[in-house]
């Protein structure tokens, strides 16, 4: 009989730890992450400072929350008992007082680690490691688990990242994990339980539409991450999402680039992680971050991912179903000019197979509402008018 009863009790114990912490990320992640800016060049007060302009800048309330230290944090050698450690140069204090710091804003914390025995950056990673490691950022009261996949050999992707996982559960403490394998073992078919996002592409690059090489690997402009991934939208949905990677807004593309860029990134419902120096952003930059009309897009709890309406005449449509039978629509002028462009809402029905919501536009009149500039733009009865300067986006929400 008793033995009955530890046989039960421990099944039911491993049942426990084998899944995600629920009721995490039910809308896209939003925060920002150290690498794309600064890459390991990281240390205790600039990820103060940049806590601080959260605050100041109006980007907490926007709804930013997660800070991110991305590689780089860590000391090159685990301590005497095998224990990852900070920097001790660059991170004084450690990571619990960092922690603190970041917590006391009513923000939250998050580290990077990799599934292989070394992150990219060779600092060490948590191969053999995974639970000792995940004990340790619940001790430091860490909330967010980035975790690459740099020096895996011929690790199992889907196996790696659910030790992870477990490991995560067993420790207690609820952390939004965050899959980085850049797409290369189709997460979308089996991360839904294991993480709440999953990178989809390799690494992004500040640029619209270019390549850049690095040898064995290339990154990727905006338009490049956009096209690469199809048919993965109907993975996304509340607590697992896709993700096209930290935002490069901010990083030297025109400001009409990064307001497309950021507007894509809203309709893609991607987890909204900015990458940029927020003490030196400028205005502009700002604006486009905090705009929480756009955000609410991103952030619409039915968590529908947004697809490609049509691209013809270098116009990129896209469409994403909102609550309450409203509608998100982007349009970017693709080519190198301002257009006058002129959109016939009773010739395009709008519609979405995977959801299956359809709408009339010759019986149903919306209301259209400009979402980037605040601004009522009358319904659909009439035609569409509007100049979208090149690489510019028009971006609407309609509602009956
Ligand atoms: C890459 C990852 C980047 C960044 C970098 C750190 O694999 O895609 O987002 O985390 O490693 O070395």
């Amino acid at each position: 009989m008793k033995k009955t009863i530890l046989i039960v009790l421990l099944i039911t114990s491993v049942n426990c730890n084998a899944q995600k912490f629920e009721g995490l990320a039910l809308t896209p992640p939003m925060g920002w992450n150290s690498w794309n800016t600064f890459g390991t060049d990281i240390n205790e007060q600039l990820v103060k400072d940049i806590a601080d302009k959260f605050v100041e800048l109006g980007l907490k309330d926007a709804g930013y929350e997660y800070v991110v230290l991305d590689d780089g944090w860590m000391a090159k050698e685990r301590d005497a008992n095998g224990n990852l450690m900070a920097d001790p140069e660059k991170f004084p204090h450690g990571m619990k007082a960092l922690a603190d710091y970041i917590h006391s804003k009513g923000l939250k914390f998050g580290l990077y680690n990799c599934a292989g025995s070394k992150t990219c950056g060779e600092y060490p990673g948590s191969r053999g490691h995974e639970y000792q490691d995940a004990l340790l950022y619940a001790s430091w009261d860490v909330d967010y688990l980035k975790y690459d996949w740099c020096n895996t050999e011929k690790l199992n992707a889907e196996g790696a990242y659910i030790t992870m996982r477990d490991a995560l559960k067993t420790a207690g403490r609820p952390m939004v994990f965050s899959i980085c394998e850049w797409g290369d073992n189709d997460p979308w078919k089996w991360a839904k339980d294991v993480g709440h996002l999953w990178r989809v592409t390799g690494d992004i690059i500040n640029c619209w539409d270019c390549e850049v090489g690095h040898g064995s690997w290339s990154s990727n402009g905006v338009w490049k991450i956009i096209n690469m991934r199809k048919d993965i939208r109907k993975v996304a949905g509340p607590g697992h999402w896709n993700d096209y990677d930290m935002m490069e807004v901010g990083n030297g593309m025109t400001d009409a680039e990064d307001r497309s860029h950021f507007a894509m990134w809203s309709m893609l419902a991607s987890p909204l992680i900015m990458g940029n120096d927020l003490r030196t952003a400028s205005k502009e930059t700002i604006k486009t971050l905090s705009n929480k009309e756009v955000i609410a897009v991103n952030q619409d709890k039915l968590g529908i991912q947004g697809f490609r309406f049509s691209n013809e005449n270098n116009m990129e449509i896209w469409l994403k179903p909102l609550d309450n039978n409203q509608w998100a629509m982007a349009f970017i002028n693709m080519s190198d000019n301002p257009v006058d462009f002129v959109f016939d809402w009773k010739k395009h029905d709008i519609g979405d197979d995977v959801n299956g919501r359809y709408v009339d536009m010759k019986k149903n009149v919306f209301k259209i509402r400009d979402v980037f500039n605040h601004k009522n733009l009358g319904d659909t009865s009439t035609n569409l008018k509007a100049k979208i300067g090149s690489h510019d986006v028009l971006m609407v929400t309609l509602k009956e």
